[in-house]
């Protein structure tokens, strides 16, 4: 199996990890088929994303994924945050082994998972957001 470069280097040296004290939205997400889970944390001012971190206890990928995830966020729109997928973000790192593709939606669904949070706790409605899974299991 084959990692990129940029793979490798996100899952070696993972940017913005960690917990925000009093972040305004919080998510986490599970998959049920490997165990893996991944908590994020967003703050949020006049509807961009200032910050993110993200704790991830999963694979390589996951943590790659989840690092990737929580730069491209940075400075977004909640909407435009919202467009980030798991095939963006898979892109931004070159690519994934085939087995390990899986492995980015987690990151992809924990985002979601904060957003809605976010929006509970204002009263605020993000275009195309669904009430994310706890637990995904397909992929
Ligand atoms: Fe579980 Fe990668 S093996 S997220």
């Amino acid at each position: 199996m084959e990692y990129s470069q940029k793979v490798m280097d996100h899952f070696m040296n993972p940017r913005n990890v960690g917990e925000i004290a009093e972040a305004d939205g919080v998510g986490q997400v599970g998959n049920a088929k490997c165990g893996d889970i991944m908590k994020v944390y967003l703050k949020i001012e006049n509807d961009i994303i200032v910050d993110a971190k993200f704790k991830t206890f999963g694979c390589g990928a996951a943590i790659a994924t989840s690092s990737m995830a929580t730069e491209m966020i940075k400075g977004k729109t909640l909407e435009e945050a919202l467009q980030i997928t798991d095939r963006a973000v898979m892109e931004a790192l070159d690519g994934l082994p085939p087995v390990k593709v899986h492995c980015s939606c987690l990151a992809e669904e924990a985002l979601h998972a904060a957003l809605w949070d976010y929006a509970q706790k204002t009263g605020r409605t993000i275009d195309g957001l669904q009430e994310p899974k706890k637990d995904i299991h397909e992929h």
